[in-house]
Parts: structure tokens; C-alpha cells; sequence
């Protein structure tokens, strides 16, 4: 028996985040717990996946940044959330070509799944790397949040606003106990009084409210105003609010629903992009004006790279790097969808790519 349904038998009801965080990341149960979800055999695939020129630009971006903050002797790369591992072993191999730079490098990865941390073990072997549970372990710097794909799988609330009163979304089981359904029930005050404070309002009529993601910004506005560094991340995602619920779930990569095939399929939800640039600038950081995946790698010179390494190419795999830069690139694929924000303290003006 699901683990979910046990406790939705025990408990009726529960509020969508909890849902989504039970289902994904219960110990035992949870789908990224148990399961390696990336690539052709698993559910979704992501950037680093489709091609190691991500990683190997992104490591780039970094060597930049470290020289701009004055080549400090120590430099924290923090990678949130690293999936199967492939993007930190792109990072290090390239980070290897800028010898002063490796030298400085020590890697923290978080990562919640010890399924997973078992995979990136194997995939990246190398001694500048320890993982970490918790933000709050971070005690030097400067150091460099980079995260992938991160934020949208963290768990998100629901609100909606019928005829002024606000009901939030829970997640309970038919009257037959044999199928999960979603439930309304009046939101509480404090809740409300979150959401308002943050002017989540206006006029829409459902609200997503991402409480973990706004946790996880708060510590590392934390770390960044205490040690000097910054925060670049990458998701799916939307500058322009609009009142819809961008849940999804998929599975063997199409998309499902949500609800059907609980600790068995993967759910994110799209970034509000909007509401993180204002968190971001409430702890008192630089946040540069936000922008798509296609414009930032082009801005670092993904094209360009791709280019050189062209020359030493077959037709057979210029031909796959194209496609594989095409997928991150094309507005209609990962190019426009994927935004990218980057966030610094105060004082710093580090503008590449943005
Ligand atoms: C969608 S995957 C992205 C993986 C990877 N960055 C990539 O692009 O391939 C989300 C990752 O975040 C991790 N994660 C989710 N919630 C977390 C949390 N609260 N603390 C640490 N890691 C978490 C997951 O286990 C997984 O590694």
C-alpha cells in the first residue's frame, strides 16, 4: 500500500505542499528517494544531460566571477540540488583548464537524497567535493549558489480567491478510499496575512505560494551578504505573473496527472520569477534583471565554444552537438521557458551574461 494513502486514511486530508513533499521526498517512499529519475531511461531529462557545453560555460561564467570578487585563495561553488551529478562533474573537469581557479575551488553539494548522493559519488570522485544537508552548514566563502532545476522541485502552496474569501488547495481520498482527489478549505489567516505581505494578491484568482523556495532564498541571502558570492539559478519559469496553475507531473517523459500515479512520477511547478527578484532584493542583494537560458548562453558564449570545438568534429558529432545545443537554445524548447537569475550583494556589479 502507498505510503501517501496511509497517511491520507489516517489524516483525511492535508494541504498540497506536504502532498508534494511526502510523494517526492518521504525517506523511503519518496520518488527522488528511490528512483534516478534523469535521461533517456528515466522520466525528464535536464540541460547538463543534454549537453556537457552547459556545464562546461557555467564553469566558465564562475572562473569570471571568482576573478571579478578579486581571485579570493578559498572559493565555495555550493551546487543546490545536483540530480545524477553530471553537471558537477562538467564543472570540475573544466574548471581543471583554469589551474589557479581549481586550486581556490571547494564544492559543497545539497542534496536531500541519499539515493541519489550514492550516484553522484560514483559519477564525480573527487576530494574538493563534500555534501551538505542543510544551507546553514555554509560557514566560509565567498561563495557561489548555482542551482539547476532546483527551486521548481521544491514543494509549492495553492490558494484560491472565490467571491473575496481565500480557500486553499488539499489533497484527500474519494469517499471509496481508491483514488486521491484535491479539496478546497478555507485558508487561515496567517496564511493569508503571508501571502498578502508579499503581494501575492492582486487580482488573481489562484495563488502559488512556494514557502520552501522562499526559505531556501532567505539562508542564502544569509550566506551571500555574510561571506560575499552569489546565487545563479536556472528554471522553469515566468517574469510576467499569470493567475494558473503551473503544476505539473511526468512520467517516462509526458507529462501526467499530479495525482495518479503518487511516488511514481515526478511534479514541479514553473517559477515565479517576479516574487524571487523581490525576496531576493528584500535580504538586501543585487538581483540582475531576469532573463531566458538561450540569451545567457549566448551572452557567455556557448555558440562561439561550440564553434571551435566544431572544427575538430565528424560531421556525425557536430551534427548531435548542434541538435543538443538546439534543445537548449530554441525558444521552443529549453531557450525561452528557462529563465536564468542571478543575485549578488550589493556593493558587486558582476554582469556577465545578463
Ligand atoms: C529536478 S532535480 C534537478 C537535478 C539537477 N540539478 C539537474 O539539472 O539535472 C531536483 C534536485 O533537487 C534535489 N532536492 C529537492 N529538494 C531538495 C532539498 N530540500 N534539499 C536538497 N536537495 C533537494 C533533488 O533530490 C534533485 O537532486
Amino acid at each position: 500500500m502507498s505510503k501517501i494513502i496511509n497517511i491520507l486514511k489516517e489524516k483525511k486530508s492535508i494541504p498540497l505542499d506536504q502532498f508534494i513533499n511526502i510523494v517526492l521526498y518521504d525517506k523511503k517512499f519518496g520518488y527522488y528517494m528511490k528512483n534516478n529519475p534523469f535521461g533517456k531511461e528515466g522520466d525528464f531529462i535536464t540541460s547538463p544531460l543534454i549537453s556537457n557545453l552547459f556545464g562546461e560555460m557555467l564553469a566558465v561564467w564562475c572562473v569570471s566571477f571568482w576573478e571579478y570578487i578579486g581571485k579570493p585563495n578559498k572559493i565555495l561553488l555550493v551546487e543546490l540540488g545536483p540530480g545524477d551529478g553530471t553537471l558537477c562533474k562538467n564543472l570540475l573537469n573544466t574548471s581543471k583548464k583554469f589551474k589557479d581557479f581549481y586550486n581556490s575551488l571547494e564544492v559543497n553539494l545539497l542534496e536531500i537524497s541519499n539515493k541519489l548522493k550514492t550516484i553522484q559519488k560514483k559519477k564525480i570522485n573527487n576530494k574538493k567535493v563534500k555534501w551538505i544537508k542543510k544551507i546553514q552548514e555554509i560557514n566560509y566563502g565567498p561563495v557561489i549558489f548555482l542551482g539547476n532545476e532546483f527551486f521548481d522541485a521544491l514543494p509549492i502552496k495553492q490558494i484560491y480567491k472565490k467571491k473575496k474569501l481565500f480557500f486553499e488547495k488539499y489533497v484527500a481520498l474519494s469517499n471509496d478510499n481508491k483514488k486521491i482527489r484535491f479539496l478546497s478549505k478555507k485558508a487561515d489567516n496567517n496564511l493569508i496575512k503571508r501571502i498578502q505581505n508579499l503581494n501575492l494578491i492582486s487580482n488573481s484568482n489562484l495563488i502559488e505560494y512556494p514557502l520552501e523556495a522562499i526559505k531556501f532564498l532567505s539562508s542564502i541571502a544569509k550566506k551571500i551578504n555574510k561571506f560575499d558570492g552569489g546565487l545563479l539559478t536556472f528554471d522553469y519559469g515566468y517574469t510576467v505573473h499569470k493567475s494558473q496553475n503551473t503544476l505539473q507531473s511526468v512520467k517516462k517523459h509526458r507529462y501526467t496527472n499530479i495525482l495518479s500515479m503518487p511516488h511514481h512520477s515526478d511534479i514541479s511547478s514553473h517559477i515565479n520569477f517576479k516574487l524571487f527578484h523581490k525576496v531576493l532584493k528584500k535580504s538586501n542583494l543585487n538581483v540582475k534583471k531576469i532573463i531566458n537560458q538561450n540569451e545567457f548562453l549566448k551572452k557567455i558564449g556557448i555558440l562561439e565554444r561550440a564553434n571551435v570545438l566544431s572544427k575538430k568534429m565528424t560531421f556525425k558529432e557536430k551534427a548531435n552537438m548542434y541538435y543538443r545545443l538546439k534543445r537548449l537554445l530554441d525558444p521552443k524548447e529549453m531557450g525561452s521557458l528557462f529563465k536564468v537569475m542571478f543575485a549578488q550583494k550589493k556593493n558587486k556589479n558582476f554582469s556577465l551574461g545578463f
